[in-house]
């Protein structure tokens, strides 16, 4: 995708510095900062800080988390602590624990050590690809929902989305986005209303910074406004991504999605939410299992922006004796969910039709042993 005209991906590795390469999320959308990753103790600050942020990408961070870790130490006790201490950065999101388990399958602790390393990297990069490969499918699933609402209207279709499930969250495409970009390329109108995203503001920061990027039309509003524009008929679905989804259905994504879900619900608007099949925690079905994230007080009591002398600072905007609660995440049960776009078609959110993917993917393991 683009910014300033100027195609990206979020991550990428550079064979001149031996580093991962990654775009520092935390200075968007003020400054557009690419730094690099050298060792593993680098990609565990860059999640823990967000530097790095959204399910898929977070999980291909890991990834390369795992390479850079094998590279430094060799040591097979001493990469599984590594592994686990990116496991430990951000505990909601299934691709991160999903990609650093796929890693370490691949270490042989037997063999040639330069073998593994290349491996290793090479799975790395495949992560990444299958990645933009899952993205761009979700697109063209996403794609025909988006052509039935043209058709039907005849005119401008409008999208809410939550937080940021865009290219910035993933490698290239983004999920929620992927259908609005490849709309947008068959020259279907096509306006998102982008929710702002309290406290660390994804939508405002980052979605709305790359629909600019991508020329779509899209207006930021605060959190509170989706109601009155539901009730006033101004958006006409809604797509979200995910970072957990149980194997029947229940979603975790940003805090706030449940509440435009259940008011989705209310004015009969489809709620969509948009996944790769590696979003899927294939091992629970009671969403009490996913552990959702708590973040420090800060990111609600603190707020960043550009002062009058284009520098960027952090101001706070509580009062120093209240207490603050930053729950990062929560749970849109499945029955409000019309359903999931995913890489592999468009299946309703209940355990037979994701079961459905599941047996896929075995079928195509055996396939290829
Ligand atoms: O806390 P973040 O910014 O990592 O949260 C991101 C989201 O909640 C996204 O909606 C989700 O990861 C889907 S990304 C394709």
């Amino acid at each position: 995708m683009l910014i300033n005209n100027k195609s990206y991906r979020t991550i990428w590795y550079d064979k001149i510095s031996e580093s991962v390469k990654i775009i520092d999320q935390t200075k968007l959308p003020f400054k557009l900062e690419v730094i690099s990753l050298k060792k593993i103790d680098d990609v565990i600050k860059a999640i823990n800080e967000m530097k790095v942020r959204g399910a898929p990408l977070i999980g291909a961070t890991a990834a390369y988390g795992v390479f850079l870790a094998y590279r430094e130490l060799k040591n097979k006790s001493k990469i599984i602590e590594e592994a686990s201490k990116i496991k430990e950065t951000r505990p909601t999101a299934i691709n991160l624990f999903w990609a650093v388990e796929k890693m370490l399958s691949k270490i042989d602790y037997t063999v040639n050590k330069a073998k593994t390393e290349k491996i290793l990297f090479e799975e790395a990069k495949k992560i990444c690809e299958n990645d933009i490969t899952s993205c761009k499918k979700i697109g063209l699933n996403g794609l025909k929902i988006i052509k039935k609402f043209h058709k039907n209207r005849k005119e401008k279709v409008n999208i809410l989305t939550h937080c940021n499930a865009g290219w910035l969250a993933t490698i290239d495409w983004g999920t929620a986005t992927a259908p609005i970009y490849y709309a947008k390329k068959d020259n279907i109108n096509v306006h998102v209303w982008v929710d702002e995203t309290r406290p660390r503001n994804q939508g405002a920061s980052l979605t709305s910074y790359e629909l600019n990027n991508e020329g779509v039309e899209n207006t930021i509003i605060s959190d509170n406004t989706a109601g009155l524009l539901m009730q006033r008929g101004k958006i006409d679905l809604c797509i979200v991504g995910a970072d957990r989804v149980t194997s029947n259905g229940h979603v975790a994504n940003k805090i706030g999605t449940f509440m435009k879900a259940v008011m989705a619900r209310e004015f009969n608007i489809p709620f969509y939410v948009a996944i790769p099949t590696s979003t899927i925690d294939w091992k629970i079905k009671k969403y009490q299992q996913i552990v959702i994230e708590e973040r420090a007080g800060t990111e609600l009591s603190q707020i960043t922006g550009l002062d009058d002398k284009n520098k960027i600072r952090k101001i706070k905007i509580y009062p120093s004796k209240s207490k603050v609660y930053n729950p990062a995440f929560d749970i849109t049960p499945s029955r409000f969910i019309s359903a999931f776009i995913t890489d592999k078609g468009i299946i309703k959110a209940n355990y037979r039709e994701i079961a459905r993917l599941k047996d896929e993917r075995a079928r195509k393991k055996t396939k290829n042993n």
